[in-house]
């Protein structure tokens, strides 16, 4: 089997009497993203300083590419790309300026690095800022510069720190096509956010993290099949309908639950092929359908059950 490009096993961290890591395990293959999900405090950040070599975990083993990041430390560097918390951007250099620095830091000759942060400019759309200063971008154009800055060096594997936090919807879409065509290229990334729908946007798989403890992980699919909420509800047009509908649902083998203003019957499903059953049950009784819904649980329902499963 192909070596994860980033496992954590039995990984605790603790900050003088905080245990902000406590025994976390987590696989990230080659080529996918890993969305590492939590509300503030969760722990992810503590999760991407280790990885990164900025911090030491208490016990445990954390590896990049197959490198231990406490005895390899300057070769796990050399194949990881860092934003977010640690964005290493001039605010007084302009976009092209940061990033031919980084480039020539890197050892990158001065054509190779102009021809580099060109590449990167474009990749990011910021050809057209590129001569401005970096205190001049605004917080979605300054994201994708750190984002930019991060991948200089070419890197396998990046961790992107809540890359989006407090940027508006536009930028944050920005961000992630940009992300996505990064991992079609192949790149590997660790993405920790607090937005869920995010997560199901990006992530090929998700680790849910609660008070330094993985509390859930599967794919977004798995995790919404483990709620196992789906339901289908429908609206009736007066009550002598909803009597009808009840008991030809009840007939077909549903079980319909009366919901707000009374007009409403919802019955849980075990996926959307039970529509055309509720369709034809209440065709056959002679009852005109208002409306006709089929919901799946939401990833943030998944983060409710579990967090109150865990006493939070
Ligand atoms: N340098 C530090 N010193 C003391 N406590 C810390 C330090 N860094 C993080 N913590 C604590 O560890 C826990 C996890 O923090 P963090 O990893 O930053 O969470 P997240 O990134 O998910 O918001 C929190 O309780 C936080 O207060
Ligand atoms: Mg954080």
């Amino acid at each position: 089997m192909d070596t994860p490009m980033i496992e954590l096993t039995d990984v605790t961290k603790t900050f003088g009497t905080t245990r902000a890591l406590d025994g976390v395990n987590l696989t990230v293959p080659r080529g996918t993203v890993l969305g590492l999900l939590g509300h503030n405090g969760a722990g992810k950040t503590t999760v991407v300083g280790i990885l990164s070599t900025l911090s030491l975990p208490t016990s445990g083993r954390a590896r990049v590419g197959g490198l231990d990041v406490v005895r390899e430390p300057e070769a796990v560097r050399r194949r990881i790309g860092l934003t977010g918390q640690y964005a290493s951007v001039d605010e007084t250099l302009t976009g092209y300026a940061n990033l031919v620095l980084i480039a020539r830091l890197l050892g990158a000759g001065r054509a190779q690095a102009a021809a580099r942060a060109d590449e990167l400019l474009e990749l990011f759309s910021l050809t057209d800022a590129a001569r401005r200063v970096a205190k001049d971008y605004s917080g979605g154009m300054r994201r994708r510069l750190d984002l930019a800055a991060s991948l200089v060096g070419h890197p396998d594997v990046i961790f992107l720190d809540e890359p989006t936090t407090g940027l508006d919807p536009t930028a944050r879409r920005a961000l992630w096509d940009v992300v996505q065509r990064l991992v079609r290229d192949g790149t590997t990334v660790l993405l920790t956010t607090q937005y869920l729908d995010e997560a199901d946007v990006l992530a090929d798989a998700i680790t849910v993290l609660a008070a330094g403890r993985v509390i859930a992980s599967g794919t977004a699919r798995e995790l919404k099949d483990r709620v196992g909420r789906r339901s289908v509800s429908v609206t009736v047009r007066g009550a002598d309908d909803r009597e009808q509908a009840t008991a030809a649902l009840r007939r077909a083998g549903l079980a319909p639950a009366l919901e707000g203003d009374g007009l409403v019957l919802t019955m849980p499903v075990m996926d959307s092929t039970a529509v055309a059953r509720v369709v034809r049950a209440t065709d056959e009784a002679g009852v005109d359908l208002a409306g006709l819904t089929f919901s799946e649980p939401s990833l943030d329902d998944v983060y409710m059950a579990l967090n109150h499963s865990t006493g939070h």
